[in-house]
């Protein structure tokens, strides 16, 4: 990663904010409509940050968000940056370093998934416990950056266990039921076989997706805290006897929406 460059955006950002953010939050496929809930909003579109790369996909929109919420400090990501874009593993992560230099210390990842445990339902929310990287690749390889994080990081607590237990209990005080599990990460664009799901099924995975796990990587790496939610949009491939859309993905998280967003305002605002 190119740390002048970086520093540049974090400036740029900087001077358009009066508080520093300290919560992160990365809002996937279709749930972005949570950076509506935030008060005295500061817009940033992604184009008008340098070196920020820009969003294509649909349902995405494409810009930084920050404000308050539920009374805390944050700053949201309307859409993000998939490797299946044709990003290289610096852009798609690229933001994830921006918050923690603006002073971001727990970051809220949210993605749309489909559903490889045969127990979830579309509309479930899954808290990630854990992930597989299924990408083939990791955006820490190349020169590493001590300034920012060791040449070897720990993954084994990339999810922060008091936010689990903290996201858990926010899940009970509103009654809502969640799953939780494993989230395997592959690229896309495609979605999987069904071969592919068993796979991944006999691998331990609980949910799969495109997108989260190189941001939860990096995010790591610097020492914030994650939390991570997966909107099973879908029973993934093979399970039901039907074809896989992307109009699907977005319909089923719109449907969710509303437990979403009452879940992770409730998560952000009794967070310590
Ligand atoms: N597979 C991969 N990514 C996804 C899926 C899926 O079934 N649903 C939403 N994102």
């Amino acid at each position: 990663m190119n740390k002048k460059e970086l520093k540049e955006s974090v400036q740029f950002i900087e001077s358009k904010l009066e508080e520093k953010p300290v919560i992160g939050l990365i809002l996937g496929s279709g749930l972005g409509v949570l950076a509506e809930e935030i008060e005295n909003p500061v817009v940033i579109p992604y184009k008008t940050v340098p070196h920020f790369p820009e969003s294509t996909v649909s349902g995405h929109k494409g810009q930084l968000v920050a404000g308050e919420l539920e009374g805390k400090q944050v700053i949201a990501m309307q859409g993000r940056f998939h490797f299946y874009e044709g990003y290289h593993m610096d852009q798609v992560t690229f933001p994830v370093r921006v918050m923690k230099l603006l002073g971001v210390e727990k970051l809220l990842v949210t993605n749309a998934a489909g559903g490889i445990n045969e127990n979830f339902e579309p509309g479930n929310l899954m808290l990630i416990e854990d992930h597989i990287n299924n990408m083939g690749t990791n955006p820490l390889i190349g020169p590493n950056e001590e300034e920012f994080g060791p040449r070897f990081p720990d993954m084994s607590r990339a999810y922060d266990k008091d936010l689990l237990v903290h996201a858990r209990k926010c899940a009970e005080q509103l009654d809502l039921s969640i799953q939780q599990g494993v989230y395997v990460g592959n690229t896309g664009p495609v979605y999987e076989t069904g071969a592919e799901v068993k796979m991944l099924r006999t691998l331990g995975g609980d949910a799969v997706g495109m997108s989260t796990v190189p941001e939860v990587i990096v995010a790591a790496h610097m020492g914030i805290k994650v939390l991570g939610i997966s909107c099973i949009s879908n029973m993934a491939a093979g399970i039901l006897d039907q074809p896989l859309s992307h109009q699907e993905v977005i319909e089923t998280t719109e449907q969710v929406r509303q437990d979403f967003l009452s879940f992770v305002k409730q998560i952000v605002k009794t967070l310590p």
